[in-house]
């Protein structure tokens, strides 16, 4: 999705909920281009966008699990030289995932995406969308990832099914504090310069030193690595984390981050749904949760 004639870039970083975009790109004009039946269509696969659905409310035979455990097996088994393999997937967080900095959220989304996109591809089922995992309403690792014939399963773990991870972590006044920053970099970690190497450190936000950090160190094994992708856990960890900054930005109407040193920057590292390298910018990742995928927790 590109910048149309009339719209800003501070326009989208600005407007907050699907409303207000709709809004906005009604009065720009932009939309008089269409005809009527493709301006329907094209708001009918927005309105029908995939649903990203708490893995509580799952079952173990809901498709959405079925298409997951087929995605993963596909995965597994993709020769080393597709991108898509499930060994390369992971290789891309531990060479470029950037942690404490304001890239971190923009980054794990985008990386989400085009995993969930390799899903639908991999498993056949246009429709998938990634589950995430509400640490908070439910503090034990979900008992998909136990099974020991599933493609779900890892080893590799410190914790079983039973044990809890401590509420000072994940509970509801953590989360309700960090919900209530209504600044973007102390929400989402601090600021890198235009042109610096995307893994500088900065700040690390209450977002990600507490529940996000937490989280991986509790799993241990493969999740308290660079590797951590290598535990199908990780794909439901982060979709709970950027669930978090769609209830921030998008729910409770925060801005985002208006530096174009933020919105400009580039991701080249991921792959498309075919293993094709692709370019995405955090600009086109604000526009995600409003065009391509959203949470239960967001009206459509
Ligand atoms: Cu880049 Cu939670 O990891």
């Amino acid at each position: 999705m590109t910048n149309g004639p009339g719209l800003s870039r501070r326009d989208f970083l600005h407007a907050s909920g699907a409303a207000g975009i709709v809004a906005m790109l009604a009065s720009s004009g932009l939309l008089g281009a269409c005809t009527q039946q493709q301006l329907q269509d094209f708001l009918n696969r927005i309105h029908n966008r995939p649903v990203r659905k708490d893995i509580a409310t799952l079952s173990p035979t809901d498709p959405v699990i079925q298409s997951f455990k087929r995605a993963v097996q596909a995965m597994k088994a993709l020769d080393p030289s597709d991108r898509r393999n499930w060994t390369n997937q992971a290789t891309i967080h531990n060479d470029f995932c950037p942690h404490h900095n304001w890239l971190l959220l923009p980054w794990h989304r985008a990386y989400l995406w085009y995993f969930e996109e390799i899903c639908r591809e991999l498993s056949g089922d246009n429709n998938f969308a990634l589950p995430y995992w509400n640490w908070t309403a439910n503090p034990t690792i979900p008992a998909v990832f136990f099974d020991p014939a599933s493609s779900l399963y890892d080893a590799n773990r410190d914790k079983g099914p039973s044990d809890t991870i401590s509420a000072g972590y994940v509970g509801t006044s953590v989360i309700n504090g960090i919900l209530g920053e209504t600044n973007f970099l102390n929400f989402a970690s601090g600021p890198i310069d235009v042109n610096a190497d995307q893994r500088t450190s900065n700040y690390q936000s209450p977002l990600e030193a507490t529940p996000h950090n937490n989280v991986h160190t509790f799993i241990g094994g493969d999740m308290g690595t660079f590797m951590s992708p290598l535990d199908a856990v990780f794909w439901t960890h982060h979709g709970r984390v950027d669930e978090l900054w769609v209830e921030w930005n998008i729910i409770r109407g925060n801005a985002n981050s208006s530096d174009g040193a933020w919105a400009s920057r580039h991701f080249t590292e991921f792959c498309d749904r075919h293993g094709n390298p692709v370019d995405v910018t955090v600009f086109a990742t604000v526009l995600m949760p409003f065009f391509n995928y959203r949470y239960d927790t967001q009206t459509p």
